[in-house]
């Protein structure tokens, strides 16, 4: 029965992740393997039999449910979608902490003989290792991308830190090949060091790293404890946790290359780049005058056309000005106006951030047209209204190798007729540098929060 309910916990997993990669089926997807997950757990604590005998303790697991549970279910509904990489960083830390603790209490029933006799205890020490070392770095470091994110931890590096890094990295593996090859219990002060050294090393690993590059950091943490959580699947040779593990281990690595991809930038060079610093920022040169534009004229502007792209940006997250937006939107097309949207894949901070946000707003799935889709359509556009985005729509992306962006793929809102960007001042987005856009004869400039602006847009064009 246990069995049966561990393949149902994995195909809902697989299903699950499958539908996760469609808006439409999201929701839905993301509800399923909850379901499987959730089989699985109430299957391991009522049907697990080992030698006959259930588990044990049933009111620490269910107090740890309960309060566990509570507080998932209370900051999943409170946090805000700007914060949601926190929060994701902070749940995927505890992920890590479960993993590296498992690590723990299976080193410890090691120290008992009659165990150590009953199994492979090289092969499972090496798991145990690996679960623990790997589970410890994802929870330090993922503690402190959470600090970063919201502000509390400044970026941190110091000359030669890569190196240092290195070093305690070679120490960690040197002393646990050493605890394996000499056994416990002699050698259980060796893997409290370990433990504390792998902890030492997630902090310092994510120290260094951007404040603005830390979605990508999130992501390659979260495979880590995936993979940390396969290694729990192999101590207790449970399929589900091994095959959930890997799919966490796996779609974070996929996230991560697609991230980095995106902003066409090695891993290397988020992990040690320190992007979005003082470097970045001397890039900027001096530029020419911009034009504004005033509120009723880009309404008769956008009333008048045949065809309007809306790039969405950080700015309207941080606006929340999805549902001000779409009511833009229906508008318009009331109007007669052709609406669609230019998605750039990393496009606020987080992936598929924008999806999210107008999909909340009910803004159909339809509408909204990939970077290469939107590319071809530019052309043929008479009005681009760019809503608090700045560097995907930046050419230097193309026209300046020494910008720091230089070979992002962007979304060329220049070929437009014309351009009208809303954002509250001439300050720059989270790669730190100018953008020429601003400064071009087709581009004009609506300053103010996404969200007042449109909600006067709006009003002006059903006054007009
Ligand atoms: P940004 O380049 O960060 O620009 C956002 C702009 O929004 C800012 O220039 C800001 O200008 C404006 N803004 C802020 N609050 C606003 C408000 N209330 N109303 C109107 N405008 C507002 O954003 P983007 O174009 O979306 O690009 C995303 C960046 O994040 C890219 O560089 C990308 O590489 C990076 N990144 C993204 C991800 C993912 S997965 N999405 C991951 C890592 C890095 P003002 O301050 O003047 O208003």
């Amino acid at each position: 029965m246990l069995s049966l309910i561990y393949l149902i916990g994995s195909v809902t997993f697989i299903v699950g992740l499958k539908m996760l990669s469609n808006p439409a089926s999201a929701r839905k997807g993301n509800a399923i393997a909850a379901g499987g997950m959730t089989l699985a757990i109430l299957g391991t604590i009522f049907l697990y039999r080992n030698h006959g005998e259930g588990l044990h303790n049933y009111g620490w697991i269910m107090a740890g449910l309960l309060i566990g549970g509570v507080i998932g279910l209370v900051s999943a509904k409170r946090v805000k979608m700007t914060a949601m990489p926190e929060m994701v960083s902070l749940f995927n830390g505890m992920g890590g902490a479960c993993a590296a603790l498992i690590s723990v209490v299976e080193f410890e029933h090691m120290i008992d003989p009659i165990f150590r006799e009953s199994a492979p205890v090289r092969m499972q020490l090496v798991i145990i290792f690996a679960g623990m070392i790997i589970g410890a770095v994802s929870f330090a470091g993922s503690v402190i991308a959470w600090g970063k994110l919201n502000g509390s931890i400044r970026d941190v590096s110091f000359r030669g830190q890569h190196i240092f890094n290195l070093l305690i990295l070679a120490v960690i593996l040197l002393l646990a090949v050493i605890v394996t090859a000499m056994l416990p219990p002699a050698t259980v002060v060796l893997f409290v060091v370990v433990l504390l050294l792998s902890l030492l090393y997630g902090v310092c690993f994510v120290l260094p790293i951007g404040g603005a590059d830390m979605p990508v950091v999130i992501s390659l943490l979260n495979s880590f404890t995936g993979v940390a959580a396969a290694c729990g699947g192999f101590l207790y040779n449970n399929p589900v946790m091994l095959t959930g593990g890997i799919l966490v281990g796996s779609a974070g690595t996929i996230l991560t290359i697609l991230m980095c991809k995106a902003m066409n930038r090695s891993l290397r060079n988020v992990l040690i780049g320190s992007f979005g610093g003082p470097k970045a920022a001397s890039a900027n040169k001096e530029q020419g005058a911009y034009k504004e534009i005033s509120l009723s004229d880009t309404a008769v502007i956008m009333a008048y056309a045949q065809k309007v792209m809306i790039v969405p940006g950080y700015g309207l997250a941080v606006a929340q000005a999805q549902h001000a937006c779409h009511e833009l939107e229906t508008l318009l097309e009331a109007r007669g106006v052709e609406v669609r949207y230019a998605i750039h894949p990393v496009a606020g901070r987080m992936p598929g951030h924008m999806n999210v946000l107008l999909a909340e707003a009910d803004v159909s799935y339809e509408k909204l047209l990939e970077m290469e889709q939107a590319n071809g359509q530019f052309n043929t556009t008479d009005v681009v209204l760019v809503l608090g985005a700045n560097d995907v729509v930046n050419p230097a992306a193309k026209n300046d190798p020494a910008s720091p962006i230089y070979g992002m793929p962007i979304l060329e809102v220049e070929n437009a007729r014309s351009v009208i960007v809303n954002k509250r001042s001439m300050k720059p987005g989270y790669a730190g540098i100018e953008n020429d856009l601003f400064f071009q004869p087709k581009t004009s400039m609506l300053f103010g929060d996404a969200k007042h602006v449109i909600q006067q847009l709006v009003a002006e064009i059903v006054n007009s």
